[in-house]
């Protein structure tokens, strides 16, 4: 009920609006994002790199609604990509296809992306692809396995473990070698194609995540689920698989505790970071997820 809440606040315009501007909303997405800039960001990734974690990148924003704005946003990430090459970082970039225009016009997203792609592959990275609602999973889909032949092992994508198509996506995107990001999936989809009790989303991540560790491509474990992870370092053990064949990814501000105790066990974590000033719709996500950080955040409005 309330991650359903949260979910529509999440994208409900007028209050994204009147957030992003306020200074109290600015200060409060501190809990989860980076900072407003790119100076802010990179300063972050630098220090989570010093701890011994690697990094995606977000510049966040989504559902641009003209060209002009799904430009801007890819100009960020190429200027992004030059000063994590610059800077020697340990970080990679992750986007969604609908903030490079993909609602715009699908041709424009799809070659915004190919010039961050060619850009990622000049300074030696990689370029995630978000996965968002499902009215965008099979356009995510079908664009990362066009392109991947391009440039092979440089661009990957995520699945969601509570869609009931997740398995055949993973088998398909595994064939073609393809980095895949699994995840639970963070918006509110019907029941027809999204399994509505969590027990179910949980069996299948596991499900999931041994075809991901057994089929020698690089993969990325997302989640802060203590029963995931233990699940995930267990199969690992007993089939042998070493920690450099896969990583574990957690959400900036999210469980440092357990992104630190990780990586001091051997474990490859990677943090994905997010900044920049269209943050509403993610941090209300990050609500919907776990209703306590409103508490939290309260808290910490009144201090
Ligand atoms: P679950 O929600 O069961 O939480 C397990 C425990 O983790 C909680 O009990 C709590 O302790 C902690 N926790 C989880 N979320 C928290 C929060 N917001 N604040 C505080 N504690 C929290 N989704 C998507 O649809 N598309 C995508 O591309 C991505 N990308 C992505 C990247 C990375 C690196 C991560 C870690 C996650 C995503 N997600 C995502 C979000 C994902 O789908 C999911 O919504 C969250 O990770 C929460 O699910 P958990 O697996 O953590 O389990």
């Amino acid at each position: 009920m309330l991650r359903a809440f949260f979910i529509s606040l999440s994208e409900n315009k007028s209050l994204r609006a009147m957030a992003e501007q306020s200074a109290m909303g600015r200060r409060l997405s501190g809990r989860f994002v980076a900072g407003m800039t790119l100076e802010d960001v990179l300063q972050v990734t630098a220090r989570t790199n010093q701890l011994g974690m690697s990094v995606s990148i977000d510049n966040l924003g989504e559902n641009v609604t003209d060209a002009a704005e799904a430009a801007h946003s890819a100009q960020l990430y190429h200027q992004l990509l030059d000063e994590i090459a610059a800077r020697k970082l340990d970080a990679n970039c992750s986007l969604k296809l609908t903030h490079m225009g993909l609602d715009v016009d699908e041709k424009l997203a799809q070659s915004i992306t190919l010039e961050l792609l060619e850009h990622a592959e000049r300074v030696n990275s990689f370029l995630r692809v978000d996965m968002e609602g499902s009215p965008y999973t099979q356009k995510t889909i079908d664009f990362t396995r066009k392109i991947h032949p391009l440039h092979p092992g440089k661009i990957g994508t995520v699945i969601q473990s509570y869609l009931r198509r997740s398995e055949d996506d993973v088998v398909a995107l595994c064939q073609d070698g393809i980095r895949i990001r699994l995840c639970k999936g963070a918006y509110q989809e019907p029941p027809e194609i999204a399994f509505p009790d969590k027990k179910d989303v949980d069996n299948n991540y596991v499900r999931l995540m041994k075809i991901l560790l057994k089929s020698g491509v690089y993969h990325g474990i997302a989640t802060h689920d203590e029963k995931m992870i233990a699940e995930t370092i267990a199969f690992a053990e007993s089939e042998r698989i070493k920690p450099d064949q896969f990583e574990f990814q957690m959400l900036y501000g999210v469980r440092r505790d357990l992104q630190q105790a990780l990586v001091k066990q051997g474990w490859r974590m990677r943090v994905y970071i997010p900044f920049g000033t269209e943050w509403y719709p993610y941090f209300m996500r990050r609500l919907a997820e776990r209703p306590a950080n409103v508490l939290f955040l309260a808290r910490n409005l009144l201090k």
